[in-house]
């Protein structure tokens, strides 16, 4: 993960926000190259979901809606994470991140040890509850340790529990709701009635213009509203570099279907859509995983809640959620404003609320996903059989950030570099091209390989000399072969769409 942050800051990918300010936790800004990726991406899935479908249509919303929209959403009363303070270092936690259990040897609780989330933390809480009973000098035998996380602490347990921050007990309060919606004021007034909030969700959109775009926008059940956008969590620990920030964006799509229609299958066929979307992106399939809901866990009103997940460095995490939410949502917005928000449905002469199937996804997850999946370090030998070190971005020509570098063998030849120049110039109308002159062939392939750019051409003498064509070297198999300008046209015309 250290070196993909690495790489992300000096390829220009990824800075932190206001970094000469020392950065601002949970917020993150997308450089020359992070900014092309990312709309790579958007504009991949906005492509497949809305302009490729002929049941789906697209919407731009608000980020700051009536601050009614959230009441009747639920996200005033209940969007909410267990918050856990720190009194001592002034450090807060989400209770659910943080790790407990008691030290107990000889069948005696004789303390107890706690540690943040991590891939490993049931083996840290049993290295903490080791070095405990020897610090302490206990005599006997150490029961395995039982991970638990705050949320579970019972009452008399809370000041018992070290903090992470000081390793004494303590200072942990017990844990609170702490609403993750951003306030902010409208208007020249700054009291209660200007509250309003930076949507943490872009799917009430869809919901609050349900009637607008039934109204005109000639569509039918079942058909979908698709929308990017960003959204704002006021995130308790923002953490793993992009994965939960405190701005960030989403791509999502309420799929509106029938009353009686088969919401399990509707529901079936998003999630197997939206795996066969992260394959067509370059995602392994050896790293997606499927996780159900358990139904207890599950809100009221939802009736299944599927997330694709993604093997990322620093363990198995949700990438996209793909839910069935009832009609809860419009019956909701519909009580709240006293607006109808039923369909009339012309086949069966019927009036309902329709259900939804939501699948929901950040593009910053998926950007992380794809910088992680592609990232790779390899012994390379070169053509004097000497072996160096190359760092690859295996990114799929859909979503590089660079199609093709263009690149004249040598920098002093009028010939060569007018070529070039003419080859970049005709790319670059259509796909993103760079021109790199700078320094040996060998060294300008890594610098390509580094950023993902799937493939490099060489203009050279047999360009000018001979039969027109150029060289094509191909970013993972490192081949080379020679191409005509209408075959590299042809080849990226296939692979980048
Ligand atoms: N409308 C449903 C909804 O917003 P969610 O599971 O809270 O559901 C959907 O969010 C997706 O948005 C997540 O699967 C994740 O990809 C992304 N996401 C959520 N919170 C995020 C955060 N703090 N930072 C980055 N991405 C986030």
């Amino acid at each position: 993960m250290d070196n993909i942050v690495a790489l992300a800051k000096r390829r220009g990918f990824i800075f932190q926000s206001s970094e000469i300010y020392g950065g601002f936790n949970g917020f993150f800004d997308y450089g020359p190259l992070g900014s092309e990726l990312k709309k790579n991406i958007r504009d991949c899935w906005w492509n497949d979901m809305v302009r490729r479908r002929d049941d789906v249509v697209g919407l731009e919303t608000s980020i700051i809606m009536h601050p009614k929209v959230w009441e009747a959403s639920g996200h005033v009363a209940g969007f909410t994470d267990p918050l856990v303070d720190c009194k001592v270092s002034k450090q807060r936690y989400r209770a659910d991140q943080l790790f407990f259990s008691a030290v107990v040897v000889e069948g005696q609780t004789v303390g107890y040890v706690s540690v943040l989330e991590s891939e490993r933390t049931a083996e840290e809480l049993q290295e903490k509850a080791e070095s405990f009973k020897r610090k302490k000098a206990v005599q006997g035998k150490l029961a395995p340790v039982i991970a638990k996380d705050m949320t579970e602490a019972q009452p008399d347990e809370i000041e018992k529990i070290p903090s992470p921050a000081t390793g004494e007990p303590g200072s942990l309060t017990p844990p609170r709701a702490f609403n993750m919606m951003f306030e902010t004021n409208v208007g020249a007034m700054r009291d209660a009635s200007s509250v309003a909030y930076l949507r943490p969700e872009t799917a009430q959109g869809m919901f609050v213009d349900f009637k607008n775009v039934v109204d005109t926008g000639r569509v039918k059940l079942p058909f979908g509203i698709a929308q990017i956008g960003k959204s704002f969590r006021n995130e308790i620990t923002p953490r793993n570099f992009i994965f939960r920030s405190r701005e960030f964006e989403q791509m999502e799509m309420e799929y509106f279907i029938a009353e009686d229609a088969d919401w399990s299958k509707c529901h079936q066929d998003w999630i197997a859509w939206c795996k066969d979307w992260l394959l067509s992106i370059g995602l392994p399939e050896s790293h997606l995983s499927l996780y159900a809901h358990p139904k207890e866990k599950l809100a009221f009103y939802s009736k299944g809640t599927v997330d694709i997940m993604f093997k990322y460095p620093f363990g198995v995490q949700e990438l996209w959620g793909i839910a069935a939410r009832g009609n809860y949502d419009l019956t909701q917005h519909a009580t709240a404003s006293g607006k109808p928000m039923e369909y009339f449905d012309e086949a069966s002469k019927k009036k309902f609320v329709p259900h939804v199937i939501e699948p929901a996804v950040g593009v910053d997850r998926i950007l992380l996903a794809v910088l992680c999946a592609g990232y790779a370090e390899e012994d390379v030998t070169d053509e004097k059989g000497n072996v160096e070190k190359r760092t690859v971005l295996r990114l799929s020509p859909r979503i590089a950030p660079v199609k093709v570098a263009v690149l004249p063998l040598l920098k002093n030849k009028e010939l060569l570099v007018a070529r070039a120049r003419e080859l970049h110039t005709k790319l670059k109308r259509k796909y993103a091209v760079f021109y790199d002159d700078g320094g040996a062939i060998g060294r300008r392939y890594r610098r390509q390989d580094e950023i993902g750019t799937p493939w490099c051409v060489t203009i050279d003498f047999d360009t000018i000399e001979k039969d027109g064509t150029f060289t094509l070297r191909e970013r993972d198999s490192m081949q080379q072969k020679r191409i005509t300008e209408a075959e590299l046209f042809a080849l990226l015309d296939e692979q980048v769409y």
